[in-house]
């Protein structure tokens, strides 16, 4: 069976006022009533994959056992960060924690949507024969625009029933570069799910980042345990390099597979990502909470408490959350992380 990896260590910024470093993005219910967590776990459960472990930030334990819980989705281990240092060290305490060996790990992002849950479980199965001779594997998005935040990956010779080798991985490229793997049409965006064996991950930290490899396994054999929670010692931890898998691994490994699939990913990276995928009325207005919107035209509008009340206004997103409020037009909401630089310097 494949064991499920869930990375919910991210301080999403980009959704705020509703994510914060102590209700991040894949802890809110953003596009359903499931929290992203929630809907994540949902997405590997059930048969041929086993309870999934979950890697946080030790200051979300109680808040992930009880989403969890709720929906079924206990998980066997929940490791518990004491600092992020991003992907690559989070997987490798994945790894580590099923002891290595040939079990494959599906690693996958708490806080994406995948529409086509169907469609993604045919892509995993697809990956899982070549897995397990011992390829990594990753999930090609047929790209639609020249987006710098993703990895890209060139579509290589065909080495399975819709699968292909990764001819090139370039993570987050500059403007003009992407701009040329757009229009190139032979290149796919990273899903940011990966599907490999434990002990294969391991063995190409061991020859690309062994320090953090070293710093992963002391901490693991120093953690305390308590249940299925699991403290990496922090001090070991600490000395891990902050790197993405991505930069660690995937640019650099030389048996990477990537299955194409369209499956309805969204990464929900903005609130104009998420106005794009909700469901709107006739005028293009996607409401959630108590709002009254009189003569409104495309517009978002999420409240979880404050009554928000509109008129004659097109294409704003507004968000209210807690003391909090956010008024920026539709197409402007990557500007909300140079906000939150700005409020912190005040
Ligand atoms: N446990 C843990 N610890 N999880 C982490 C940490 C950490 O230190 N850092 C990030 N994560 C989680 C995030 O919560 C998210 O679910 C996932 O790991 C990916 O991290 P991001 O920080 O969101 O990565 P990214 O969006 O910049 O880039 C990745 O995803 C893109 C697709 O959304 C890369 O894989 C890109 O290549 C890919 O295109
Ligand atoms: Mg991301």
């Amino acid at each position: 069976t494949i064991v499920p990896v869930i990375l919910s260590g991210g301080s999403g910024t980009r959704l705020w006022p509703m994510s914060t470093p102590e209700h991040p993005k894949q802890l809110l219910a953003l596009t359903a009533d499931q929290t992203m967590l929630q809907l994540t776990a949902g997405r590997a459960h059930g048969a041929g994959f086993a309870a999934p472990i979950v890697v946080a930030n030790a200051a979300h334990a109680d808040e992930v056992e009880r989403q969890l819980g709720a929906v079924g989705a206990d998980p066997q281990a929940l490791i518990l960060e004491p600092v992020a240092r991003n992907t690559a060290p989070a997987i490798a305490l994945a790894a580590l924690a099923v002891g290595g060996g040939d079990t494959p790990l599906l690693v996958m992002p708490s806080d994406h949507v995948i529409g086509d849950v169907d469609a993604f479980h045919a892509a995993v199965h697809a990956a899982l024969p070549l897995v397990e001779q011992g390829w990594l594997a990753t999930f090609g998005i047929e790209p639609d625009a020249p987006e710098t935040g993703y990895g890209w990956i060139r579509i290589g010779e065909a080495i399975g029933e819709g699968v292909h080798r990764v001819a090139r991985f370039v993570e987050k490229p500059p403007q003009a570069k992407a701009e040329a793997m757009l229009a190139a049409g032979d290149h796919a965006w990273n899903g940011g799910i990966f599907l490999f064996r434990a002990d294969r991950f391991l063995e190409e930290l061991a020859a690309f980042e062994p320090a953090m490899l070293a710093a992963a396994k002391a901490a693991m054999d120093a953690a305390v345990r308590e249940g299925t929670r699991i403290y990496p010692d922090a001090e070991r931890f600490a000395a891990a390099p902050a790197e993405s898998i991505d930069y660690a691994v995937m640019e650099r490994a030389e048996r990477v597979a990537v299955v194409r699939v369209a499956m309805g990913w969204n990464d929900v990276g903005s609130w104009d990502a998420l106005h794009a995928i909700s469901a709107q009325d006739d005028a293009g207005n996607a409401h959630r909470g108590e709002v009254i919107a009189i003569d409104t035209q495309g517009c978002l509008v999420r409240s979880d408490g404050a009554r928000v009340a509109l008129v004659g206004v097109s294409d704003l997103i507004v968000v209210a959350s807690g003391n909090d409020i956010l008024v920026i037009p539709r197409g402007r909401s990557q500007e909300v992380k140079a906000l939150i630089e700005a409020m912190k310097r005040d």
